[in-house]
This record gives C-alpha cells, structure tokens and sequence, in this order.
C-alpha cells in the first residue's frame, strides 16, 4: 500500500494544513500527495503481477489499508492500435485507450475507486459530489459496493442515462437548476455545512487515481508514447499523468515523459483560454452551449496543475467545435468500432487537428484517452429513423440499394 510522505501545495510549497487538508490555506490551490517511493517494488517486478487493475500500482496510491479498498475492477481498458483511424488522421501510430470500458463506462471510476476507499479508511458514513453526470454515476456505484451513503447534484437536464445509472445503485440524485459551476458550488457549501465526505476535484487522494493512466500506458505500450492527449474539464487527468510520469522517472523507470494535451469543446474551454494567454491559473469563463456535456464547466478546479504540466511536458491545451467533436465521434466509430459519448471523442478531434496543423508528426506515437462511453449520452441527430419494412425479401432488397454508406 502506497504511504504518503507529506501533503503540501503545489504552488506555494506550503505543508498543509491538517492531514485530511484538500486545498491550501495560504492560496487555495488543490494539495498535492507526495508519495514515499522507497518501498516501492521495482518496475519489473510490479509488471509480472496478474493483477489487471489500477491496483497493480498499490504502493504508488495513497491508500493504506488493504480492507479499506473498494474495487470494481477499474483500470486496464483496452490500448487500441487505431491503425484505420490513425491512417485517416495522419497519426499511423495511433493509439485509443477506451475508458468507455470502465465498470460505470467513464473515466471517472479511476478516481472514484480511490474516493470511496479513502472514506472507508477515514470510517465516513456519506459521500458526496456535484457532477455533469459520469462522476454522479460512478461515485454511486462505488459507494454502493463500499456500503456508503452517496449524494450527488447535476446540473438539470443531464443525460437520463446517467441519473438512471446513479439512481439504480440507491444514491440520492438532486437535478439543481443551472450549469455545472452553479452546481458545483451548491455542492461546495452544503458539502462544509453538513460535513459531508467530498469526492469532488479539491479532493487529493480521489485526484490520485489520475495517475493510473501513466503507470498503465506505460505497461500496455511497453514504452513511454510521444504525445498523450485527454478530454479535460478539472485537469485532473493531464495533471495527474503528468505526475505518474514524474513519479516513474523519479523511480528510474523512465527517461523521458511524454508531451501531454489536454482538449476542450470550444464552447466551455477555460483551460485553453488560460493557455493562449499565457496565464499560470485559469480564470472562469461562462460555457455556452456543446455536445460534449460531460465537460461543460467553466471553471478547471485543477488548472493551476494542469496549466504546469502542460508546460513542463512541452505540451498544448486545443479547444476544438461540436462539428469536429461529432465527425471524431463517427470516425472512431465507423472506423475502429469504438462508441465514445461527444466528451469522450475530443481527444480524436484534438488529434485530428495537432496532425493537421504539423505539431504531430507522422513518426510520433500517440495514445489519445477515450473517456466515456456512447450509450450515456445519446446525441438526437443519430436516432433518425431507420427503415422499417414489412417482412419480405423485396422490401429488404430495396431498404438496402445502394448498400452501407462509406466511412
Ligand atoms: C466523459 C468525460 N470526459 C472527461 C471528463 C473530464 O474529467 P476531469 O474533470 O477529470 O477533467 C469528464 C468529467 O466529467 C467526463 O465525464
Ligand atoms: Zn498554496
């Protein structure tokens, strides 16, 4: 099991204060787990267990009790060598790594597993999170399995899906008016007044599970990619590779990190804003309107990580429209056969435009992360009608003339 060694901030290296602190009391950055990598066992060794799942990399995760632990088997999703899609978009090396094939179908079980188990460790009898949906689905599923009370807020008109994968596991789900921000600061005050366990982004231990990514990639690929790209809304997920990467080079076990990307719809892109500017934190912007719902925020919780990261790993933050979202969304599966949900497939546009523009060269290899899975959010368009014939071969001949559409 992983020891932490200190919890200080990042940005003004201050310790924190008190041990279950999330956010700095001197500048309100999200705190950062420093692990202890002396006990970790050596690379070689970790890779020959059998285990598929992030807890293959239990001395790296900041949890210390074994029973503590609540696992869904998250972790381990599918690197697909993209070979068609990769043909398609100039990138021949490319690589998806489909997180729609996590327990809950998104991204967000990586952390999750880690929330739950460190409120089962600290003995809370609630946890909590406001969420575009995904992490309302997953937070539900594990809380149920650890045996925990679980209160989430969406914004209203989140996806059915989602609410009903979350209701069905017993959690209470509170639809609030307005955006996710609204949302989430509803859920950051009654989260203070009635002392519930937060999972929320300024929460670090659950933020630990981001790392999964870089441990896994590495022994998926075997070897450390060129380019890494997520969908992002907190930053986490950049922030928390880039650490993993940190981590294992620390450990000797790699010499180089890759070039991280963190993409956004153009419509809610706050991190590639505070990127084109320059800028070391991000500042709120109001979203308008995007297919890619599950990371419509205007606000990056963990930008400040996000934004380092980005720089130190000689990166970029791309915002990319609904049209490329929903054409990347269709490629990935016409040509790959794999269904992501709009957020999920911003990591293919962003690609997409990386090698358009030259940043991406036709050598580099490039894992791109597929976070959520298509049947959480159905896009209104792709439902039209389909033929329905009566049953007779005729009928079924002319249904098809012309035969199945090119991707
Ligand atoms: C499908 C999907 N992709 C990406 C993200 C972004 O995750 P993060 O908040 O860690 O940046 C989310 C967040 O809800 C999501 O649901
Ligand atoms: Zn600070």
């Amino acid at each position: 099991m992983g020891l932490v060694k200190a919890v200080r901030c990042p940005r003004c290296e201050a310790p924190a204060a008190g041990d279950n602190a999330g956010v700095c009391s001197h500048c309100g950055t999200v705190v950062d787990l420093v692990m202890d990598l002396t006990s970790v066992p050596s690379l070689a060794e970790i890779r020959r267990r059998a285990e598929r799942s992030i807890w293959k990399w239990r001395e790296l995760l900041p949890i210390q009790e074994p029973a503590a632990i609540v696992s869904l088997g998250e972790g381990y999703t599918p690197l697909i060598e993209a070979r068609r899609l990769g043909e398609r978009l100039g990138i021949p090396r490319l690589y998806v790594k489909n997180d729609g094939l996590l327990p809950t179908g998104s991204l967000k079980d990586r952390v999750n597993a880690l929330a739950v188990s460190r409120g089962r460790e600290m003995k809370v009898p609630l946890v909590a999170t406001p969420s575009t949906g995904n992490a309302a689905a997953s937070l539900a599923a594990y809380a149920a399995a650890g045996g925990l009370a679980c209160i989430v807020l969406v914004p209203e008109g989140t996806a059915p899906a989602k609410v009903a994968q979350a209701r069905i596991c017993g959690a209470r789900v509170v639809a609030v008016r307005g955006a996710f921000d609204t949302v989430a600061a509803l859920a950051r005050q009654a989260i203070e007044r009635f002392g519930w366990y937060s999972a929320l982004s300024d929460n670090p231990w659950r933020n630990a599970g981001h790392k999964s990514y870089g441990y896994e990639v590495l022994d998926q690929l075997g070897e450390v990619p060129d380019w890494m790209i997520h969908p992002e809304a907190s930053g986490g997920a950049v922030a928390g590779t880039w650490k993993a990467f940190g981590e294992m080079q620390e450990l000797g076990w790699v010499r180089r990190k890759p070039r991280m990307v963190a993409a956004q719809a153009e419509a809610a892109a706050p991190l590639v804003r505070a990127w084109e500017k320059g800028l070391t934190d991000v500042e709120p912007v109001t979203p308008g309107p995007t297919v890619a719902e599950a990371i419509k925020v205007g606000q990056s919780r963990l930008g400040w990580q996000c934004l380092a990261a980005l720089r130190d790993a000689g990166g970029t933050a791309v915002a990319v429209a609904d049209d490329e979202i929903l054409e990347a969304q269709r490629l990935l599966a016409a040509l790959e056969g794999v269904f992501a949900e709009p957020a999920g497939a911003v990591s293919i546009a962003a690609a997409r435009r990386l090698s358009q523009s030259g940043a991406i060269g036709p050598k580099e290899s490039v894992v791109a992360v597929v976070t959520g899975h298509g049947l959480k959010q159905l896009v209104e368009h792709r439902l039209s009608e389909i033929p329905t014939i009566e049953p007779t071969l005729e009928a079924l001949e002319q249904a098809i003339k012309g035969g199945a559409p090119c991707p």
